[in-house]
């Protein structure tokens, strides 16, 4: 039995092994997949059953690492009561590049304790690049560390993305494009949640901006920029950002002005 929280690099490695196979099974099934088996869960919101098949495999996985644990998934396929851990998985993010065959996409699997993020992973699979930390461990891609970039404002690449909910947010989006446009390095939007924090932690992007995003969008990539000495809040600054909807993810040096930006354009 594994007990925490010294162990937590050995779950670490045993979550990465679990996103390496659920990768392996989403790559095997792209080979054969067509658009017939898109489904829709809202307007712009798809799924399939590879995204299904992914989180029952991971789910059966990490019960056998910490049978105690319970799950908040995207595809709901497990669930939590009053357990003190819980796993916070998404099976497929980016399931929009996945049907077009546009990386990236990928694993996320994050090991939560109260307001703590203990364990964060994330298996991109086309590049097949697994990026993973645990708490006071450091930043990881493969076997190497890494670290957010150093980039001030002007020359920050800032991805901005473009959630599902866009009746809410096409204003927001709108004065942010027009607010940083012109004013930063570049503006890039990638359509994977996990992987935008994945790239600002070991400093391919300076900062990554959404809202209207669930847990298992954000939590695994939250902790390994963090681990590579980036910033993470939500849209008001606040640092507690796990219950929110929001995220700001940094190298820290742009923080405040990402902020000034959002604040500009809520108002
Ligand atoms: C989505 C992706 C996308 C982001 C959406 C997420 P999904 O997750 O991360 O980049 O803009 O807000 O919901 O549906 O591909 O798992
Ligand atoms: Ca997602
Ligand atoms: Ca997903």
């Amino acid at each position: 039995m594994i007990c925490l929280p010294t162990d937590l690099e050995k779950i670490t490695r045993l979550v990465c092994n679990i996103a390496r196979e659920a990768g392996s099974y989403i790559r095997k099934e792209r080979a054969s997949f067509s658009l017939e088996k898109v489904e829709r869960k809202h307007a712009h919101d798809y799924v399939s059953y590879v995204d299904k098949g992914s989180e029952k495999l991971i789910i059966s996985a990490l019960r056998e690492v910490l049978p105690e644990a319970g799950f908040i998934t995207e595809e709901g396929l497990a669930t939590h009561s009053d357990e003190q851990m819980l796993w916070v998985v998404d099976p497929l993010d980016g399931t929009t590049n996945f049907i077009h065959q546009f990386a990236p996409y990928a694993v996320s699997i994050a090991l939560i304790r109260g307001k703590e993020i203990l364990v964060g992973v994330v298996y991109e699979i086309v590049a097949d690049e697994c990026y993973y930390a645990w708490q006071g461990g450091g930043a990881w891609k493969n076997e190497s560390p890494i670290r957010v970039g150093q980039s001030d404002i002007n020359d920050a690449l800032v991805c901005l993305q473009y959630p599902y909910n866009s009746d809410a947010y096409k204003p927001v989006i709108k004065r942010l494009i027009d607010h940083f446009y012109g004013h930063v390095g570049s503006i890039r939007s990638i359509g994977s949640a996990a992987m935008a924090l994945c790239y600002v932690a070991e400093g391919r992007l300076d900062a990554y901006v959404e809202r209207y995003i669930g847990q298992w969008d954000y939590m695994a990539g939250a902790l390994i920029v963090q681990e590579a000495g980036g910033q993470v809040t939500n849209y008001n600054g606040e640092a507690y950002f796990l219950e929110g909807d929001s995220v700001i993810a940094t190298n820290g040096i742009i923080h405040q002005d990402i902020l000034e930006g959002i604040r500009l354009s809520l108002t």
